[in-house]
């Protein structure tokens, strides 16, 4: 019996993993830590919600008290760290929030781990889940590997480092047993869509302008989410301690080639004639401080602990747009209110 706290676990990437550990596992309880911001959805969650393995608690990881309180009720084995601010445009808005969750909340974890384990590290892991966008921004050439220098260069990568090196630092200096992984992209289901992926499906569907930053020559690694679950849980059992995994897809896109795939698919499905959708594509001003390219060498995941992404590109990608166009509840619900607000601030003025 195992008692594993994820937190983050309404949002994109962490509904898709407390789905496979509650039903991978029956053994583990899964304990659901999520503050329901803007971004975590329980809708994500409804065919699990009640299992008799898993409990969702609405709470902010920064409550320290509050965090501890869960430790002890529940005591906590294992964390799979996922809560955060993750979108790049809001933290050029509003750093402070990404300096609040993502690193005094990552703190408040580590601080109520080493005192509930209290040194007793046996069969204990805390496992911070990261992104490749802390190792900054590549040219045309060349992989992220495990040991590329840090170099962030927005308010969300900083503040993604910043708990990276604050999770390491509790290794090092307590030895608190913490395993870190850096994945690329990913797209799939239940994404927010103020993301590229589900932002622009969304826009094309409603004939809306498909907004590009810059010329849209930016090159992002994409690795769709079911397959960045498999590797969180493949590491979390198999990975070893005090190490660092990159997660990617060894699947590059410019933007700009990516969003034409998007048209073509969706056009198609909508019945319309392919392609002609290209005309909503709208070039704006980029993204200030816009890493240009980002591409994961994941050969050590590959080598040392058996990962492989299980699904091509082209296969994930129209999985994905049906999924967007099937689910239209789903995406209502997310696009209304202050979804709208959001929109119009960041896009219309
Ligand atoms: P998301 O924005 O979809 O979800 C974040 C979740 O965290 C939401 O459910 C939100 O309610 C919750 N949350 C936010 N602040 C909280 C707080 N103070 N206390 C408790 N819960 C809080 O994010 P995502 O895209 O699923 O990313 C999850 C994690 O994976 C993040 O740490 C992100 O940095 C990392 N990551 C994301 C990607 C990607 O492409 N999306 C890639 C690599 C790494
Ligand atoms: O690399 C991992 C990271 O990927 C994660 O850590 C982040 O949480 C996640 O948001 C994502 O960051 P990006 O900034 O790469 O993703 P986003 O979907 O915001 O943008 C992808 C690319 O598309 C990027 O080059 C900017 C561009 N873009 C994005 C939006 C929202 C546009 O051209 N227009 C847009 O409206």
């Amino acid at each position: 019996m195992k008692n594993i706290l994820i937190t983050g676990g309404a949002g994109f990437i962490g509904s898709h993993v407390v789905r496979l550990f509650v039903n991978k596992y029956p053994n583990y309880n899964i304990i659901n830590l999520d503050a329901l911001t803007y971004a975590g959805n329980l809708e994500n969650l409804k065919d699990i919600e009640n299992k008799s393995n898993y409990t969702f608690i609405k709470g902010d990881i920064c409550e320290h008290d509050a965090v501890k309180e869960i430790f002890s009720k529940y005591k906590i084995d294992g964390v799979i760290h996922l809560a955060a601010e993750s979108h790049v445009d809001r933290s050029i808005k509003n750093p402070f929030a990404f300096a609040q969750t993502n690193i005094m909340g990552t703190l408040s974890l580590l601080q109520a781990a080493k005192e509930f384990w209290k040194d007793n590290y046996k069969d204990k892991l805390f496992y911070h889940i990261s992104t490749d966008e802390v190792y900054g921004s590549l040219t045309e050439n060349g992989f992220f590997t495990e040991d590329t220098a840090y170099d962030p260069h927005s308010p969300y990568s900083a503040s993604k480092a910043s708990s990276d090196h604050f999770v390491r630092s509790f290794h090092d200096t307590y030895g608190l047993p913490i395993i870190i992984s850096n994945c690329s992209n990913n797209y799939g289901a239940n994404q927010f869509p103020e993301k590229l992926i589900p932002l622009f499906i969304n826009n094309i569907c409603k004939n809306k302008p498909l907004p590009v930053y810059g010329k849209g020559e930016n090159v992002r690694d994409w690795l769709y989410v079911e397959d960045h679950a498999s590797a969180i849980d493949v590491i979390f059992h198999q990975g070893k301690i005090g190490e660092t995994y990159n997660v990617g897809g060894f699947n590059e896109w410019k933007n700009i080639d990516l969003i034409k795939i998007l048209i073509k698919t969706v056009d198609t499905l909508l019945g319309r004639e392919e392609g002609s959708s290209e005309s909503l594509i709208t070039f704006v001003n980029d993204r200030a401080g816009h890493d240009y390219r980002y591409a994961i060498d994941s050969s050590k995941l590959k080598n040392e602990l058996g990962w492989e992404p299980s699904l091509q590109f082209e296969e994930g990608i129209e999985k994905t747009i049906k999924w967007y166009l099937e689910d239209k509840e789903w995406v209502k619900h997310v696009t209304s209110g202050d979804y709208k607000k959001y929109y119009d601030e960041m896009y219309t003025k």
